[in-house]
């Protein structure tokens, strides 16, 4: 188990090294799923390097069938590994769906969104194409209710209540007890 463990490690740590060297065009996802909170802003990570300074790129963004937003780079600048440091003569659309409910990071191409809802759970999709590349990503995002729901919060005297009764049930017994034997 534990040997089968650092073999992986290992495979994981050379794909790194190897992803390293040969740095090129390349997206990367932080989180295949990301879990968020009803009424809180959520952020899908992810990031990308590309192998020749002024470069053309694009990344779109899409949840089921719907377009959420493009991004069209004509030009840019990158920094020594690769990641865009300026983007220059861009185009971006975001889609009415999400219009004023999304922020787009355009040198890491991450999406945070506003205010989610549970519909806006679902399967994200990420495309970044640049000339003879193009990849697709995933990310499921999953919103639930708050935690600390006021449903809880109504159960909790009552909950309180039921254990202080528990607790001083064997003390009632014994007091019955005397009392009948007595
Ligand atoms: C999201 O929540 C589910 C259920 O609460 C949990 O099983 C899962 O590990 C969480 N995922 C992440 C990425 O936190
Ligand atoms: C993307 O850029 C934003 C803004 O600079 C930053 O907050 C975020 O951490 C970056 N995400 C990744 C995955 O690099
Ligand atoms: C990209 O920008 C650089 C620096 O401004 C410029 O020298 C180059 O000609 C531009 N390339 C294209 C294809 O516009
Ligand atoms: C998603 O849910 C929110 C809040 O319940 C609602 O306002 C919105 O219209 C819904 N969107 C869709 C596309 O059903």
């Amino acid at each position: 188990m534990n040997e089968a463990r650092r073999a992986v490690c290992w495979m994981r740590c050379a794909q790194v090294l190897l992803l390293g060297i040969t740095a090129g065009d390349h997206l990367t996802v932080h989180r295949n799923a990301v879990n968020g909170t009803i009424g809180h802003a959520v952020l899908l990570p992810v990031a990308f390097t590309l192998n020749h300074q002024f470069t053309k790129y694009t990344v779109e963004w899409d949840v089921g069938d719907q377009s959420i937003l493009y991004h069209s780079v004509r030009n840019c600048t990158l920094d020594s590994r690769g990641a865009p440091t300026w983007v220059l003569d861009d185009e971006f659309v975001v889609y009415p769906a999400h219009s004023g409910r999304v922020e787009f990071y355009k040198l890491n191409s991450s999406l945070l969104i506003y205010n989610v809802q549970a519909n806006d759970s679902g399967i994200y999709r990420v495309t970044f194409s640049t000339t003879g590349y193009t990849t697709t990503r995933h990310i499921a995002l999953r919103v639930e209710k708050p935690h600390d729901s006021a449903a809880g919060s109504l159960w909790k005297p009552w909950i309180f209540a039921f254990r202080t009764v528990l607790c001083f049930l064997p003390l009632t017994a014994l007091l019955i007890i005397i009392h009948i034997w007595g």
